[in-house]
């Protein structure tokens, strides 16, 4: 091994091994830092569910943003919900999947062709309808399905949602994301404001009732802060305010932990909480907004230290419906009437979503008998993570000082608007700046997504294309030549 190579190894094992002791994090724990340098009965206000049997179809859009065994719990969590809906007597014409598929039969999975979602959980692939998988999984067929518009949609089934304006549409989707901007398994990612220019569209054809949208990634509330208005009959909870971390749960090494032979985390915390809720309840009994308060009481996971804040955001006042109207409900479960208390256990603990993929290396890597081929394996893709991570950590730092001096570089790219203002007032400009920053300095990938807030604070200042283009050259004299750093796949903006 040669030294840097040991050095990123202890580095991991140090970070592992202080995370798994359950150690006390400091007190700006809410930031969570994953820098590389430093750790690698009939309730209230119920909608007549008559009116809405009726006259009104349930449509659902499910999306896991994310390829790669690491990332296993995003594509478990959206099978884990087909299955909800499923239960919950959702038609699969009216339920649209968008989801890799490269987990089942991933030569990682110990159970080949059955994903869990919980450690003592049953398959929730099994049936789950292959809508768009592989390289479908794009924005633009997001974006068509959301619209009802067929002819824009590029390969996969074509299914679409096809709502009339009596209808309720369930969207929920669970992977990376950093703020202003959420994953996708291929590039470009999706950007906050074209997903709300989406949905003011889909608003302003009339082809739906009322819209809640569960959201699940990092920095999620930044997707909605400032940018969602009232008036849509939207509906938003995200799995973490504007400028924090969301978890993964049921981690190797976890209290309740996966069973042994899986070497990645099986659900997100957020996720698993709004789902098990469910799984279990009479949902003509159970608000919205009930659900809300018992997931963001899950979610918070007793002190933050290993959670994040349950946000809400659009028209609050849908939240007093029903989940019946949007998930319909189990026939098994009419005799489970919602109780106002959370009986659900909290996780003693979580994965920052960020670090996920270095569990995942690095239990491979321990787990590995000495010398295999698998060790190695294990060892070049931790180190290429690690070697990811700190390229682009660096970089970004090293242009904020070349354009605003060493002083003001860190404050200006590590400013947080107020709460309530957008995250960048130009969109467009905020793309280039990034497609600048990669020409020079490669792709940002899956990690680098937690920079967009100082590319966000860069475009506000009124950093032009040419002085991003001469900061990164300088910053970035060469880049890793590691899959994450790679260009190949296009441009993250
Ligand atoms: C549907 O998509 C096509 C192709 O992108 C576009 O030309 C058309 O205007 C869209 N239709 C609607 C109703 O938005
Ligand atoms: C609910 O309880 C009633 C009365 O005890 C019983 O007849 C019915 O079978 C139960 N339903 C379910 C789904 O268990």
């Amino acid at each position: 091994m040669n030294r840097i190579v040991v050095v990123l190894l202890f580095l991991g094992l140090y970070a592992y091994s202080s995370a798994s002791a359950g150690r006390d994090l400091p007190g700006d724990h809410l930031r969570l830092p994953s820098e590389a340098s430093r750790f690698f009965g009939r309730v209230g206000g119920a909608v007549d569910d008559k009116e809405d049997d009726s006259s009104g179809i349930r449509w659902a859009v499910l999306i896991a943003g994310s390829n790669g065994y690491w990332n296993y719990r995003h594509q478990a969590d959206i099978c884990h919900a087909y299955q909800l809906l499923r239960q919950g007597g959702l038609k699969d014409e009216n339920i649209v999947v968008f989801m890799y598929d490269d987990i089942a039969f991933n030569e990682e999975n110990p159970r080949p062709g059955v994903i869990i979602n919980k450690p003592d959980g049953h398959d929730v692939y099994n049936g789950v309808p292959k809508d768009y998988t592989g390289d479908d999984v794009t924005v633009d067929n997001f974006f068509a399905v959301l619209l009802g518009n067929r002819t824009a949609i590029t390969g996969g089934s074509g299914k679409v949602v096809d709502s009339g304006p009596n209808d309720h549409i369930f969207v929920y989707y669970s992977d990376h994301g950093g703020p202003g901007v959420l994953g996708m398994p291929t590039n470009p990612f999706l950007y906050a404001e074209d997903l709300i220019e989406v949905l003011k569209k889909k608003h302003a054809s009339g082809t739906y009732k009322s819209l809640v949208f569960y959201l699940e990634a990092c920095e999620s509330g930044s997707i909605f802060e400032g940018l969602l208005p009232e008036g849509l009959n939207i509906y938003a909870t995200t799995a973490a305010n504007a400028e924090e971390s969301s978890w993964g749960t049921y981690c190797p090494g976890d209290n309740p932990s996966p069973p042994p032979e899986y070497e990645t985390c099986l659900g997100d915390l957020y996720s698993v909480a709004w789902m098990e809720d469910s799984d279990i309840h009479n949902m003509r009994t159970e608000t919205l907004h009930q659900q809300y308060e018992l997931v963001k009481t899950r979610t918070a996971s007793e002190n933050y230290a290993y959670g994040s804040h349950v946000m809400q955001y659009g028209d609050i006042d849908l939240s007093k419906n029903n989940l019946f109207v949007y998930i319909g409900t189990n026939p098994a479960n009419d005799n489970y009437t919602y109780i106002d208390e959370n009986f659900l256990r909290p996780s003693k603990k979580a994965i920052n979503q960020r670090d996920a993929d270095l569990v995942h290396f690095w239990d491979k890597f321990r787990k590995a008998p000495e010398g295999s081929p698998r060790k190695v394996e294990a060892q070049k893709q931790f180190v290429e993570a690690m070697s990811h991570r700190m390229h682009v950590d660096e970089s970004v730092k090293l242009i904020g000082k070349l354009l605003f001096g060493i002083e003001k570089g860190p404050k200006v790219l590590n400013n947080v608007r107020p709460a309530g203002q957008p995250l960048v007032d130009d969109w467009g400009s905020l793309k280039t700046l990034v497609r600048t920053f990669e020409t020079h300095c490669g792709s940002l990938s899956q990690y680098g997504m937690k920079h967009m807030r100082a590319f966000a604070n860069i475009c506000n200042a009124g950093i032009l294309k040419e002085q991003m283009a001469d900061a990164s050259a300088q910053a970035c004299v060469s880049f890793p030549s590691g899959p994450w750093s790679s260009l190949h796949k296009g441009f993250s903006a």
